[in-house]
Order: structure tokens, then sequence, then C-alpha cells
């Protein structure tokens, strides 16, 4: 067994890895986790910052972003406690007074809940996103830990800001003039937002945001009110509002005004005694109606919230049963059981732009292709939904857009290039996990008009892709393909990617059964183009010991050693092996030279050395700052692909081995600062002074690459069309590992030795008592299924 030391000096693990318990509230960054059930999400941090929205976070937010969250975790559900004797005034979130004798938080899936002490007061909070209810709960209790009578205040207080972030952001004092305040009843305040206008892609509304918010709690409370204005004062923040200086606060609840909710209940609580409240903060539809109104009558009623957070610990649970591993190493069986997988479906719902980085960064066509491919095992029923959801947003001639919107607004094309081939890449996986091949049939429209089948989407974007080429013979660069910021290296009209070449080619491989399948006469031609572009890239794009990443306008070879930065590129080099490529001596030396070059203990860096000055012939990448973002980074993401790549070598230890320097828990918290117990996008390169420093939190591809390139290709169960391969290529360390999968229906428990210590290689399949001819495991035809393997 590992001795994983994945405790550091701000929190750890629970037990059964499913919370991550953190001991203070000053973490070096706030550290942040999602309450959700899909559609509404609410950012929360240990302390209770955060902000909300529903499905869209540009266009349905609900509590206040503050842009700088990602520093000042400004709080954004606030529960002030006023000692009515003293008149001293703390929070149960501890900021923005830093005042506790005790603080605990927990992050756990759907939940976070926060236990502070102070003055001998005990706050114990949670807060939660159920399954059924389009709302965040708060379960607020206090005791008395003091041995005498205790008078107190308790104040409730969030900001909103109703409808489209950036019209808030941008306008934040006319905004409010459109807002609309109607105190439903003496414990529930509703608000609506009269201006709702989105200017996006293709589309264009103008008019009242279609849901309305709302906050209710369980306990009538002494006073409420709406008007953020009267609750701070002329001078006063969140630090100090005036409103707490009065015996009641006061009761505005003008329309047209900045809106913060905020209750106050007072109390008297005896030794020991304890007093709870709760209260909802969620949206209905703009024009309520009956069930809106039941919803709000449900959210006064204590029972509901019993039962809502036992609901939200079934549907994750529920979810996760789907894949359950157990291998020697710990921090493998906590990620891949646990927070990986959530981060996966935060990812999944969301995309990657509400965070408390990106504001504006849409869920993305390349960005939910690769989630629903890193779903696909959990839930293929989720997955073929959102393959449907994602199909919505392709063009006749095969363009794809740039994001996929869960609001059904019409979007425009895209300038980067690579997107259909991702969309091409989730639905075969789904198909070999699920068999489910009435999906190719389904119609959806087309973004330009008429509709067509999944299929033809599928086609139409491969057939793209392998006609537009440039003078190699490698498809166009444009405006950028996987790397966003590399935006300039085909933006002439004749830049050519061989990473996007690579890409292609290793589609073309995965379509081809398909294609079979369905007898589709074009298939000839794409496998030519396939042989074509392995020609190429082995001829004109070796350059001596890797692969060069691209061509610039005038012809001349990005990633190559005659350069004196950005010489080596990651994607060109992952990807010629995982397409399979050119000979194994190549692969493997390339694989060589990535690390030797992009090798650091926290990952691989995306590209080396980094850029020190803009080049215009590069674009974006090259102006960040050296060792951020794209500019050599240690990129996460990138390096997920490679541990694939690793791994289909046979490279059983490099692969665990990187796999492990990219996980968040063994990185020292004082140098990365972000949370550890999720992904980050990247964390800096060598070339920054603060080199390992985490940024980007939460939303990145890499947590479906961490996923799938464990599963699939280090413990090595995956889908094929006919049934589960098993290829384990593992740290040889590892002599017994066990894999527990649901597949088309039924489980899968899949117990693995390996007694000689090798990395890869099976000699005996036992299924069911019988031995395997070879390493497929047969589709399902009992509910339950043991296997047993050997390697050696
Ligand atoms: C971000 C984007 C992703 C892109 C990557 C590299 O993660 O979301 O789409 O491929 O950066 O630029």
């Amino acid at each position: 067994m590992t001795d994983n030391k994945t405790d550091n000096k701000y929190g750890k693990f629970s037990k059964d890895g499913l919370e991550y318990i953190i001991n203070t509230a000053d973490t070096p960054r706030p550290w942040v986790n999602y309450l959700t059930n899909g559609r509404y999400a609410s950012l929360c941090s240990q302390t209770g910052g955060g902000f909300s929205f529903y499905t869209d976070h540009r266009f349905n937010q609900v509590l206040r972003r503050d842009m700088r969250q990602h520093l000042t975790d400004a709080p954004a559900r606030l529960i002030y406690i006023k000692d009515e004797e003293t008149g001293e005034v703390w929070t149960a979130n501890v900021h923005p007074f830093g005042k506790c004798s005790s603080f605990t938080a927990r992050h756990g899936m759907g939940y976070t809940t926060l236990q502070s002490s102070y003055r001998s007061i005990q706050a114990d909070v949670t807060f939660f996103v159920p399954p059924g209810h389009d709302a965040e709960l708060w379960n607020i209790t206090l005791t008395n830990r003091s041995l005498r009578a205790r008078k107190l205040s308790i104040y409730t207080a969030c900001d909103f800001q109703l409808g489209n972030v950036s019209q808030g952001e941008s306008e934040p004092t006319f905004m409010p003039l459109f807002n609309v305040v109607d105190p439903l009843d003496g414990q529930t305040m509703l608000f609506r937002q009269n201006w709702w206008h989105t200017l996006y892609g293709w589309h264009e509304v103008n008019g009242e945001w279609p849901l309305r918010a709302f906050v209710t709690a369980t306990t009538a409370p002494l006073a409420m009110c709406a008007d953020r204005n009267e609750w701070l004062g002329g001078f006063g923040d969140y630090h100090n509002p005036a409103g707490l200086k009065s015996e009641t606060i006061p009761q505005g609840k003008t329309s047209g005004k900045d809106i913060t909710a905020v209750m106050q209940w007072r109390i008297e609580l005896e030794p020991k005694a304890v007093w709870t409240v709760h209260q909802a903060v969620g949206v209905q539809p703009r024009e309520g109606g009956e069930s809106a109104d039941a919803e709000l009558a449900k959210l006064k009623d204590p029972a509901t919230y019993t039962a809502a957070f036992d609901e939200t610990r079934a549907f994750w649970k529920d979810l996760f049963a789907s894949v359950q591993v157990n291998t020697p190493d710990t921090d493998v069986n906590t990620m891949m059981n646990g927070w990986n997988k959530y981060q996966l479906m935060v990812n999944f719902f969301f995309g990657r732009g509400p965070s408390y980085y990106h504001k504006s960064q849409y869920p993305a066509m390349r960005d939910c292709c690769q989630d629903a491919f890193g779903v696909i095992p959990l839930s293929p029923q989720r997955a073929r939904e959102n393959l449907l959801r994602i199909g919505h947003f392709f063009f006749a001639d095969g363009r794809a857009c740039g994001g996929c919107n869960r609001l059904g607004l019409t979007e425009g094309p895209s300038i980067k290039v690579d997107l259909p081939l991702w969309y091409v890449l989730a639905v075969c996986d789904y198909l070999r996990e699920s068999d489910d091949w009435a999906l190719l049939d389904e119609q959806i429209p087309l973004m330009d008009g008429g509709s067509s089948s999944v299929y033809d989407k599928m086609i139409a974007g491969l057939e793209r892709m392998c006609v537009v080429r440039g003078s190699h013979g490698l498809p166009l660069m444009g405006k950028g393909d996987w790397n966003d910021a590399a935006d300039m290296i085909g933006a002439g009209g004749k830049g050519e990617s061989v990473w996007l070449g690579q890409f292609l080619y290793f589609v073309i491989q995965e379509v081809r059964p398909v294609m079979d399948r369905r007898a589709d006469g074009r298939l000839a031609g794409y496998l030519q183009r396939a042989e074509e572009i392995k020609q190429i890239v082995n001829d004109a794009c070796w350059d001596g010991e890797w692969f060069v990443r691209a061509f610039k306008d005038d012809g001349t070879p990005v990633g190559s050693h005659t350069a004196k930065e950005g010489f080596i590129w990651i994607n060109s080099n992952t990807w010629a092996v995982i397409a399979d490529i050119a000979s194994p001596e190549r692969l493997n030396r390339c694989m060589d030279s990535v690390e030797k070059h992009m090798g650091t203990p926290y990952g691989l860096m995306n590209l080396a050395p980094a850029y020190t000055q803009p080049d215009p012939t590069i674009g974006l990448i090259s102006r960040f700052r050296s060792g951020w973002k794209e500019n050599a980074a240690v990129f996460s993401h990138a390096s997920s692909f490679n541990v694939v790549a690793r791994a289909r070598l046979g490279r059983g230890k490099d692969a665990t081995d990187l796999w492990r320097r990219i996980l968040p828990v063994n990185k020292d918290s004082d140098t990365y600062l972000v949370e550890p117990y999720i992904y980050s996008q990247f964390c800096a390169g060598p070339a920054s002074s603060e080199f390992g420093r985490g940024a980007y939190h939460w939303l990145t591809g890499t947590a479906a690459w961490m996923f799938r390139s464990m599963l699939d290709y280090i413990l090595g169960v995956r889908a094929e069309y006919t049934g589960l391969r098993v290829d384990p290529v593992v740290d040889p360390t590892w002599k017994k590992f066990t894999i527990r999968r649901r597949f088309r229906g039924s489980w899968y428990n899949i117990d693995i030795t390996n007694p000689a210590g090798v990395e890869r290689g099976v000699t005996k399949v036992i299924m069911d008592g019988q031995v395997l001819d070879g390493t497929l495991l047969p589709p399902p035809y009992l509910p339950e299924h043991h296997i047993k393997v050997t390697m050696g």
C-alpha cells in the first residue's frame, strides 16, 4: 500500500474520500465547491463566498459575482451574529471580521458545511443544492455553548445580480433601475429583472428576464430588507453594514435599486440550547404559477430541507457507483471514486466559464465534447442527452459553433478549426460503450436551417476537415486549434497544424468501424487521406527528436529545434502516439523528448521554453506572461493527454508517475495555493518566479482526461464495440487492483493480479469461471459478472 501524504496544513480528505475537510477560513486562495443539481449552481467557498446562476452563468446570474473573487472571495452568503447585550458582531462565515475560536468546513458532493465558534456561540451551517429544487438551501443552527442565557440577533444577507452578468458588471448603477422587488409575505421576497438583453452569436433578446429569484425561510424573521443601500449605509460595505447598528434592520423594499436580501431574527438561547432556521435562495419562472407557489410553500417547511439533503447525497452516490476502483495507490482511489468524478460532472453541466476566473467564456463545443467523452462510462444516458444537445450547434457544411449554450440561443460559426472532430470522437466512444446505434439516426436541427442526423453531422465535419489543406497537405490551422491561444500561426490562411493532422488521422481510425457498419462508400477516401497524412507527418514533420507542432503562414515550422523559444510543443508528440502514426522507435523517442524538455515535478509544460516576447506570427500564446497559461505553464489538460500516450506505448510506470505528478493533492499548498481536491487548468511553469502556483481552478478538460486515462489506459478497462477490453498498463509495483464498472446495464467486477510485477501483459482471463481466449470480455449475459485477470 502506498502511504500517500495527502494531508496538508489546511486540510485533508475524509476517510471515505468524499469530503474535503478544511481547518481554516484562511486558505491561501478561496477553496471552492460547486453545489449543483445540473441546473442550479452555487459556487461556495469554505466560508460561503461565491455566486450562483441557473443553467447559464452569463445570462442567468442569481447571487452576485465579484470579479476579483479568486483573491477576495467576497462572501456571497453572509450570516451575521450580534450579541444584543454587548453589541459585538461577528459572522458564522468568519470572514470578513476574522473572528473565530474554531473553524472547520467540509466540502462534499452537492453541499458544503461549516462550523465556527466565537464567544461560545457555535454556528453550524450547511449550504446545498438538491436534485429536486432549483435553489440553494441553507441550514443554520446556533448552539449556546456558554453557561448563561444569550440574547442574539441573526442576520442572513446575500446580494442579487439578476440575469445578464456582463450587463450587471458593466452598468452596475444602471441595471438595478430595472430590478423589481416583491415582498410576497412576511418571510419571502421575490425579485424580477425587467430588462434582459442578450446579444449573442446570431441571437438578440431584448425583453424581461424569464426567471424570478426568491428568498424564503422556515421561520418568519423579525424584519426583512431588500435595499442594498439602506442595509450598507452611505459609507458602509459588508464589513460594516449600517443596518447592524439599529435595533431592527431597515425595511426598504423599493424596486429599481440594488438588491441585498437581508433577514433578521432575534432569539434568546439558554445554555446548551439550539436554534435552527432554514433559508432558500433560488429561481422560478418569472410568471410564477401554481407549482411555483407550491414550491415556495414547501420551502417554508423544515422537513423539506431534511429530505432534500438526503436526496442530494443519494443522487451523487448513485451516479458515482457506476465506476469504482481499488488500487494500491490511495490517491488514485480517492480521486477516481470521488472528486475527479464530481469535477467532471461540474464541467459537463456548465463548461468552462463559471469559476472565479473567466467571466464570459461559454460552454465551448470542444470542451463540451470532451466532457461528454469523460462522462460516458459513468452515465452513458446523460452523455447521450448532451451529445444530442451539442448536435444543434452545427452547420450544413460541417462547420461548428464555438459554443453550445444551454439556453437554445443561436450561435455563429467558430473560427476554431478542430471542433467537429471532437464530436466524432465523443460519439464513437458513446457507441462503443452503449451499443446504442440509434443515436446516429437522431435528427437534429442545423444552425443554418433544416436538420440532419447525428451521423450526417459527424461526416460533414470530417469531410470538411479532409478537404481543407495547406501546401504540405496538412489541415489548415486558421485562427487556432486545440491551442486557442496559438491564434496567429495560420491566421493568414496558409499555416498548417501538424497536431490537427494527427488528430484527423486518429479520428478517421475511430470512425472507421462506424462507417464500415453503414457501408458508407466515403470511407475509402478518408482512409486514403489518413494514409497521406501519415506520410506527411513522418516525412515533413519529424524534427530529429520530436514532431514539430505546425507550419506558419510563411512555411516556417513551429516547435522545431531551430527556434530559440517554443522549440518543442507537447500535443504534436502526445497525439502522434495516441494516433499511432509513426514507428515505435520515433514514438518512444518523442515521448522521451517531451519529458526531457517539458517535464516538471508537477506535470508537463505545453511547450518549452516559454516565449519571452510577443511574437505576432505565433499569437496570443506568446503574449501571456512567461510560464503562465498556454505560454509554457504546466498545463494539466495537455499533461493528461500525455498519460494516455505513455500508457499506449506500454510505459506503465511512466504513465502512472505522470498521472501522480498532475495530482493536486500532492502539491505544497503554500506554493500551489488553489484547491487540492480538484484539478486546475495549470500551474505556473519554471519560467515564472511563481513556479508551481495553480490557477484557473475547476473548469478544465483535465477532469475528463484524468478520469479516462486512468480507467481506460492505466487500469486498462475500456469499451470496444464488441465488449470490454482489459489491457492494464500499470506501475509494476501494483500487484493487485480491482475495477467495478457498469457496462451496458450489467456489472463487471474485475480483479486483476500482477504476480510478476509487469507493466503490461495479460496471461489469463477467467470470466464467471470460464477461461477466455484473449482479453476481450464479451457483452453482458448476466446482471453481474466476475472476472479474474492475471498479468504477466
Ligand atoms: C482551455 C480551453 C480549451 C483549450 C485549452 C488550450 O482549456 O477550454 O478548449 O483547448 O484551453 O488552449
